[in-house]
């Protein structure tokens, strides 16, 4: 009843852990491997990055505020870590960088994955993420040098900020071969004591419950305009939730802040599921997409 396929790979479930969220650590993979249907790594360049200094991170009340600044190790030392991947689920790496060559190196390099993840989209690191979506013609060039060197899925993580119809369209004309929309959107918080932005950074991303209704609507829009599967992200922390993305057009979802609280979400998800389309006699497959029978206005 869960299975998907999602740009000809199948997966157990919809569930996808969501880039960055836990860290670079195999064995949080490994953990996790075993609820999802496919997860996602931290993104990873070609250097090493330190990332920004602490605070990186902030729970608030409607989610997180993050600044880490893409710490992450080198590709290649990364690649070897990650040969110690359990195959538990589908391994999809995420890649940052900041030209089409530099991505194509990459995915060479990471040639043993399952599928790519282009980061397009984080809010928080000068000329590569949210910069590299915002440049039309670099990002047509990515995609069109990795599919050049790979045959495996790629996907472009893009955001609510870009003109992320546009964008995706474009994409797909160059090959991609689904879409993840959204990355954290901009934000940030002020101590009133210290009267100082509390993110070393100054300012962030935000994720969770806050930005669930905006990444919806997106792969609302999406689902309309692209043939390429979505994959939703934002704000996912319970079954419904997961339906209603499915229902809006995602194929799959990725959750990210929702793991911050239980990494056992994803398994209370898949029960509730599992009940749900038990009652209502269908499968995940069938509801992709539902909730446009019904729109009678754009
Ligand atoms: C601490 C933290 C680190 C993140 N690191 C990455 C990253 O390396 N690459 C990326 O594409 N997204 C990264 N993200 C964004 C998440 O993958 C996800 O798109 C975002 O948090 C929205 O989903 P959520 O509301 O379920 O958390 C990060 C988010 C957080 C909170």
């Amino acid at each position: 009843m869960l299975e998907v396929e999602l740009a000809g790979l199948k997966l157990k479930n919809p569930l996808i852990l969501a880039s960055g969220i836990l860290g670079s650590s195999i064995s949080t993979l490994n953990v996790l491997s075993e609820y999802a249907g496919a997860v996602v790594t931290k993104s990873v360049g070609i250097k090493k990055r330190e990332g920004y200094k602490n605070p990186t991170v902030i729970n608030w009340k409607c989610g997180l505020l993050n600044a880490v600044g893409l710490a992450s190790p080198s590709a290649e030392d990364f690649a070897k870590e990650l040969k110690k991947y359990n195959k538990n689920a589908a391994l999809f790496v995420s890649l940052y960088g900041y030209s089409a060559d530099e991505f194509a190196n990459l995915t060479q390099i990471f040639d043993f994955v399952d599928a790519f993840e282009v980061n397009m989209s984080c809010p928080h690191v000068k000329g590569a993420g949210f910069d590299l979506g915002s440049d039309l013609e670099l990002a047509k060039n990515v995609i069109r040098r990795m599919k050049e060197v790979t045959e495996k899925p790629v996907f472009a993580k893009i955001s609510a900020m870009h003109r992320y119809l546009e964008l995706a369209k474009e994409l797909e004309k160059s090959g991609v071969d689904g879409i993840v929309i959204t990355n954290t959107l901009p934000g940030m918080k002020i101590d009133i004591i210290s009267k100082r932005p509390i993110l070393n950074n100054v300012s962030g991303g935000v994720s969770g419950p806050a930005i669930k209704p905006i990444a919806l609507k997106c792969v609302y829009e999406l689902y309309k305009n692209i043939e390429v599967p979505i994959i939703g992200c934002g704000g996912i922390t319970n079954f419904e939730d997961v339906l209603e993305f499915i229902l809006a057009g995602a194929t799959c979802v990725e959750l990210g802040s929702a793991l911050f609280l239980s990494k056992k979400v994803m398994y209370s998800i898949q029960e509730s599921l599992n009940a749900f389309l038990r009652i209502e006699n269908t499968t995940i497959q069938d509801l992709i997409g539902r909730a446009h029978n019904f729109s009678s206005t754009g």
